[in-house]
């Protein structure tokens, strides 16, 4: 038994030793420590990837570029030139602002989509590498929107409220709704219309808001109501256009709207009021 324990000792801390002889430990010292690649990218503008790492004061050998297992960059310090582009579909590389720990790609085009990762090297003893991969969908965010349009500054109660959201030259199309102080809008008082649909494809969407304005809808004290749209592209942030209509009271109105609103705040304490003189008196009358 002690034998055997013996022997398993000595063949453990042999492994270990040639192991780091062998320099296999030294791998824990290359470490990758920050991949970003955006999962949504706009068709419309460029994208930087960044591959951030940490050699553990070994040297670096190269970072490598791939999309779909790919190579489309190459940067290796040690040679020259230290930067290579290879030629790949809806990958264009802009090498003045690609470097060892990043890579800028534009313009991007519809087949920019798909798997990108980052391998890195350094030329410790047997080539230790890292890699990691994200995907990226390539979208088409509203141009210059959306846009809340159609509404005017000021309504007096009751007044008809017609307004258009649109988001235009999006890819996929996009997904509009409308909040009125910060409430989504109940689709009944809300207007379709078709998309319209441009080369590439491209989609234009409107949303109609149409009713007429209850006062309800407004903060008394500051006479506003808070107007918002927004238009969702795939599962991107969603971009947003806000706005606030103001409302003109008659002088009247104010009154008899404040009064109203008096009148509906207090008529549950009346109630509350009366009953209690009732069940007071009916007490009174039964038990004396
Ligand atoms: C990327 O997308 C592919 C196919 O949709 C999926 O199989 C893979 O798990 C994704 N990779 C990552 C890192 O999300
Ligand atoms: C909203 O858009 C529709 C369709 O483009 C148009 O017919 C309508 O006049 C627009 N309404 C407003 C208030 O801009
Ligand atoms: C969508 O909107 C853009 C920008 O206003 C316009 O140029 C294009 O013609 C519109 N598409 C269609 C199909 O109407």
């Amino acid at each position: 038994m002690a034998d055997q324990r013996v022997t398993w000792y000595v063949a453990t801390l042999s492994a270990i030793i040639i192991s780091v002889a062998a320099g296999i430990g030294s791998k824990g010292g290359l470490i990758l420590t920050k991949l970003i690649i955006p999962q949504w990218a706009d068709l419309r503008s460029s994208v930087t990837l960044y591959c951030q790492f940490d050699t553990g004061g070994d040297s670096l050998y190269s970072v490598k570029w791939y999309k779909d297992d790919h190579e489309f960059f190459r940067y290796t310090p040690g040679l020259s030139p230290q930067t290579l582009v290879f030629d790949l579909d809806g990958v264009n590389v802009d090498e003045s602002k690609s470097s060892a720990s990043e890579v800028t790609l534009y313009p991007l085009t519809r087949t920019s989509n798909g798997n990108y990762k980052c391998e890195v090297s350094t030329d410790a003893p047997n080539f230790p590498t890292v890699v990691e991969d994200a995907n990226m969908s390539v979208i088409a965010f509203p141009d210059d929107g959306p846009r809340i349009e159609g509404l005017r500054p000021l309504y007096s109660v009751g007044e008809f409220l017609e307004a258009n959201c649109t988001a235009k030259m999006t890819f996929p199309l996009a997904q509009v709704t409308w909040f009125i102080n910060n409430l989504e809008v109940d689709s009944y008082l809300l207007e379709r219309y078709t998309p319209e649909i441009s080369e590439g494809p491209f989609y234009n969407s409107t949303l109609g808001l149409r009713f007429p304005l209850k006062k309800e809808w407004v903060d008394m004290n500051k006479k506003l109501m808070y107007v918002k749209c927004i238009a969702k592209v795939a599962g991107a942030e969603p971009k947003t256009d806000e706005t606030s209509v103001r409302l003109r009271l008659i002088p009247d109105q104010t009154l008899s709207q404040e009064r109203h609103i008096l009148n509906a705040g207090t008529a549950i304490n009346n109630h509350c009021a009366i009953i209690l003189i009732i069940s007071a008196v009916y007490y009174y009358e039964v038990y004396n």
